[in-house]
């Protein structure tokens, strides 16, 4: 066992972890961190996405929870689904997600919302947003019920 320590949705946190032990296993068996899924467990579905960056300044990036070993989270800030909401609103992905009816049985949406959340940080912060960029941004969020639309 290792000791990781990094942000968690703003907040410091430490954890022992075993040096196989990925980072969803570390979000739901160890933090209790249940909106991240797992879907194929093999990096190919998206339904783990989670969100990271090296530091408060640096540009977000996603990645396959499922696939990552937990202790590369060392010094780093990840957000997950949870860390979306605040106490008065939803995050604008997670609003359009249900103003434009995005979601049917619910299983890939926090994957797609982690990865519309890195495309809506990056392109405030002046990134082009194209329907381009959209598709790149969700390239790898699989979903069997909607039509992606
Ligand atoms: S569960 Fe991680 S990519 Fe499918
Ligand atoms: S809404 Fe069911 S898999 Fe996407």
């Amino acid at each position: 066992m290792a000791t990781v320590e990094f942000i968690l949705n703003g907040v410091p946190t430490r954890c022992e972890t075993a040096p196989d032990t990925s980072i969803l296993t570390l979000l739901r068996d160890t933090l209790g961190y249940k909106g991240t899924k797992e879907g194929c467990a093999s990096g190919d579905c998206g339904a783990c996405t989670v969100a990271i960056r090296d530091t408060p300044q640096a540009a977000f990036a996603t990645l396959n929870a499922c696939i990552t070993p937990a202790h590369q989270l060392q010094g780093r800030h990840l957000v997950t689904v949870e860390g979306l909401e605040s106490e008065q609103d939803l995050h604008p992905a997670q609003q359009a997600m249900i103003e434009c009816h995005g979601s049917q049985c619910g299983f890939c949406t926090p994957g797609i919302v982690m990865s519309l959340f890195t495309l809506h940080r990056e392109a405030s912060r002046g990134a082009p947003f194209t329907s381009e960029t959209l598709e790149e941004a969700l390239g790898g969020n699989l979903c069997r019920c909607t039509g992606y639309r």
